[in-house]
């Protein structure tokens, strides 16, 4: 009895003293309107158990609040959602949200040493990739792009005429070539056989699942994962195979071809990191090749299937981007190599994309961590640990800042004078601030490159009805049905 007692007294002790200690955390928390969705009892099961397309309704569901801030908790994790620019410019700027909460920093392998983890290796590193990710860097790459974007011009003559295919994996094997290649790091992945690609691009695709999970539900081992609510293993294998091989690889071959030589400036993303003046070490590099090759292949994958899809489904639009690349590389099926110059010129085509981003943004929200406490919505004070939500797709719907007529695709919202009367954190596919995007340059120049010679070669067309198409997120968000296309020679 005396022992169940002093159990009970210490028990209580802790409460209270968790409580005690946190007592600022839960007296701010207590003054912020609370969201209409409330994670922390009734939606909890909903959670743990919830596959890719229940996870959007439920991340959306706690966005669904009249007021601009809101909070809602996650067991003892308390999450603040931003829904107003103005918050949002705050968030994306102040240096007390720099950093991601501690369960995003994906699993312990990456925790040290990558862009996505501490904020110490996050300032030096970003400053090392920053130049090679501008303008100038840009350039470089052009020749990659039109290169690896030429071969599935190439690969897709087989499913002329044919039954519709699902797009997205073409595109997964462009990406992802194209950003090995940019490390310099040239694989045949596209001209592969189907089955053995798929091998490929799935081994990656497990790691980004385990990433995922670790995201949202960092109890969990990461090689357990969530699939349609039922649980299954990764090959522990074949996941540290894909992530770890062409790593390797990468870095031996920059180590052979070139000089390693401080003073020298260096010429490529690989150079600065292999510089010994930068100081990173061979397990940080790997993380940052890994880092990098994760974001910039399924992101930029599923925004170019989206935009063909769409394209797919509003024929006039497509005619339209059909006529502006006429204007500037002739009227010819085939496809051109496009300059950097020309990429500036095809302004509907961009407008296009900015239209599709904003309506099916590939990252449908971020979070950040709170480091010290700062005010949002005016009044409220956010204490230090909370969890900041920017929710993209909801502010890029948002009928405040975009008008009545929100919800409906229309490319002529990003033209000059349109775009200028919009909130420029109303729009932020790419988030914004010191932590935006590495990629987005990048990922513009890309999707511009691959859409102009898809659709001067080909004519798109699909069965899929907009009102059809069913969405999942797993840190991204994509297509449940696939992103299922038909293609057609153009005619000339
Ligand atoms: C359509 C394609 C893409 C979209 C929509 C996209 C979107 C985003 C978003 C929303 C973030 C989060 C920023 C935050 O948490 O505040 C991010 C981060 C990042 N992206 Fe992209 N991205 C795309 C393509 C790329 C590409 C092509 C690359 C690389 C070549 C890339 C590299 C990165 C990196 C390294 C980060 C982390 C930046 C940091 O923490 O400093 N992304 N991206």
């Amino acid at each position: 009895m005396i022992v169940l007692e002093i159990l009970i007294f210490t028990i209580l002790f802790w409460i209270i003293k968790y409580f005690w200690d946190h007592r600022r955390f839960y007296y701010l928390a207590s003054k912020i309107p609370t969201s209409a969705f409330d994670f922390s009892f009734s939606g909890i099961y909903n959670y743990l158990t919830a596959d890719p397309k229940m996870m959007l309704k439920l991340v959306n569901g706690s966005f669904d609040n009249k007021s601009d801030i809101a909070k809602t908790w996650l067991g003892h994790v308390l999450f603040i959602i931003a829904n107003n620019p103005d918050d949002i410019k705050t968030i994306f700027n102040a240096k007390q949200c720099y950093d991601k909460p501690s369960f995003i920093k994906f699993s312990a392998k990456m925790e040290k040493g990558s862009l996505f983890g501490e904020l110490e290796y996050w300032r030096s590193h970003r400053k090392v990739m920053n130049p090679f990710f501008g303008y100038q860097g840009l350039k470089a790459v052009i020749p990659i792009f039109n290169e690896k974007t030429k071969i599935l011009m190439k690969s897709l003559e087989c499913m002329v005429d044919k039954e519709a295919f699902n797009i997205f994996h073409n595109m997964t094997a462009l990406t992802l070539e194209t950003i090995l290649k940019v490390m310099e790091y040239d694989v045949d992945i596209q001209n592969q056989e189907a089955k053995s690609r798929d091998v490929f691009i799935k081994n990656l695709e497990n790691f980004a699942k385990v990433a995922f999970l670790r995201m949202f539900k960092p109890w969990l081992h990461p090689n357990i994962i969530f699939k349609n609510s039922k649980l299954y293993k990764v090959q522990q294998q074949s996941m540290s195979n894909c992530a770890m091989v062409f790593t390797n690889d990468i870095i031996e071959n920059i180590r052979t071809n070139t000089n390693n030589n401080e003073d020298e400036k260096s010429k490529s993303f690989m150079e600065a990191m292999l510089n010994p003046k930068n100081n990173f070490t061979d397990n940080e590099i790997k993380h940052e090749v890994h880092s990098v090759v994760l974001a910039a292949q399924d992101t930029s994958a599923i925004a170019s299937s989206m935009m063909l899809l769409l394209l797919a489904i509003y024929k006039d639009v497509q005619q339209k981007v059909v006529d502006e690349l006429h204007q500037v590389f002739g009227k010819k099926r085939d496809t051109p190599y496009i300059e950097f110059e020309n990429v500036n010129e095809l302004v509907y085509l961009e407008m296009v994309i900015n239209e599709v981003m904003r309506l099916y943004p590939v990252v449908p929200f971020i979070v950040r961590q709170v480091d010290e406490e700062i005010v949002l919505g005016d009044k409220y004070r956010i204490p230090v640990k909370a969890t900041v939500v920017v929710p993209i797709s909801r502010i890029h719907k948002n009928k405040k800042y975009w008008g009545d007529d929100a919800e409906e695709f229309n490319p002529e919202r990003f033209s000059k004078e349109n775009f200028a009367k919009i909130h420029p954190y109303a729009y932020i596919p790419f988030a914004k601030g010191p932590r935006m995007c590495l990629g987005y340059r990048y990922a513009m120049m890309l999707m511009k490159i691959q859409l102009a010679n898809f659709l001067m070669r080909y004519e798109v067309d699909t069965d899929l009805k907009l009102d059809e198409l069913e969405f999942g997120v797993q840190v991204t968000m994509t297509v449940c049905q696939g992103y299922m296309i038909k293609i057609k020679d153009r005619k000339y």
